[in-house]
């Protein structure tokens, strides 16, 4: 079933240029849980290819999965809180109302019933071969699996295939889920007639950014700078970032993980060239190194911290774009599942 990633990433270079030629025959969908506020991983790694679709002419949406965040974990936390926060996060990085839709699946009632159809096509075998779900599952410390743990990537089938969603930038872990929805819309046209598209993936070009401490970012591991971080906190946190002893920075991402994690992050910010900052940093050290990146990252986030203050004092205005988003998600659930019906020929009286 799944793929290599080389042939993945040979893939979406293709879709990419489709994409460059035809902005207008795509529609890109992509989401996130609303499980804390957005760190700069997801900006480089999801945010900044939002944007250049966004501004390349083709339809945005953006969903906040907010039915996702209960598959890996028992307390939903502040659901409310943490969808607000990622709305900021993402209108103050430049996800504009007037081009995009921003909705929450849980006040999506028809996109959520495409679970019933689209799970008789899905074998329990498939599902439990997913390697994301395993992972997750291995991650939380969860021994008992759900039964929504385990479907939710049908879920995620119908939150991309509801709105008839082709294009999805994601980062190498979704792509079990994107194959998976593959199937999904390939066995409902072969059983019911042409209706989905097949949707791909978009895989980013940024290499992973990784933690403060060299590990995968978390938020729950505390290894990450948050979007909406003030320039202090910016400065702690890069400040306890893990380096190495040799005082000679130089760009080597194989032997020197954590020193070249941070000169990625300083070229991101500056759009520069991190073996070009390394050199320039030369025997300055560690020390010198996250001076660097600290400046580079309060330099370049400046204006977002700006504007997301700004819309932070005005609640009732991030709540109108979810509600306006949440409306135009219904329409279009609603005209998808018309024709599912339609197609499976249940009776409408
Ligand atoms: N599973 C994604 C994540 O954990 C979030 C997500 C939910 C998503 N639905 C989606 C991503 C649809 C892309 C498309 O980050």
């Amino acid at each position: 079933m799944t793929e290599s990633y080389e042939a993945s990433l040979t893939r979406s270079e293709d879709l990419e240029k489709r994409l460059a030629e035809h902005p207008e025959q795509f529609r890109m969908l992509t989401g996130d849980r609303p499980t804390g506020a957005l760190h700069v991983g997801h900006y480089f790694g999801s945010i900044a290819n939002r944007l250049r679709l966004q501004d390349s002419g083709a339809d945005i949406m953006v969903l906040v999965a907010d039915y996702q965040v209960i598959t890996d974990r028992e307390v939903a936390g502040d659901i409310a809180g943490n969808t607000r926060n990622l709305l900021l996060d993402g209108l103050a990085a430049g996800i504009d109302p007037e081009r995009s839709t921003i909705f929450a699946h849980s006040a999506v009632p028809a996109l959520n019933q495409l679970l019933l159809p689209f799970l008789s096509l899905v074998s329990v075998a498939e599902l439990q071969r997913n390697p994301t779900v395993k992972d997750e599952a291995a991650t939380a410390g969860i021994t008992s699996i759900s039964g929504l743990m385990l479907t939710y990537p049908v879920h995620q089938a119908a939150d991309i295939l509801f709105c008839k969603g082709n294009v999805v930038p994601v980062g190498k872990d979704q792509l079990p889920h994107i194959e998976q929805t593959r199937v999904v819309a390939r066995r409902f046209n072969e059983r019911y007639g042409q209706t989905f598209p097949e949707p791909e993936a978009l895989l980013s070009a940024t290499p992973l950014l990784l933690g403060t401490d060299g590990t995968k970012m978390s938020k729950s591991k505390g290894n990450v700078v948050e979007l909406r971080m003030s320039a202090d906190e910016t400065a702690k946190q890069v400040k306890g970032a893990k380096t190495d002893s040799d005082r000679h920075i130089t760009y080597d991402p194989v032997n020197r993980p954590e020193v070249s994690n941070l000169l990625t992050l300083a070229a991101l910010c500056e759009g520069g060239d991190p073996a070009v900052i390394a050199e320039e940093i030369g025997d300055g050290g560690g020390g010198a190194l996250k001076k660097r990146v600290t400046e580079a990252l309060n330099t370049f986030f400046a204006p977002l911290r700006e504007r997301r203050a700004e819309l932070a004092a005005d609640p009732s205005y991030v709540d109108g774009v979810l509600a306006a988003g949440n409306a135009r998600a219904n329409e279009i659930a609603d005209a998808t599942l018309a024709e599912v019906r339609e197609r499976m020929g249940t009776v409408r009286v």
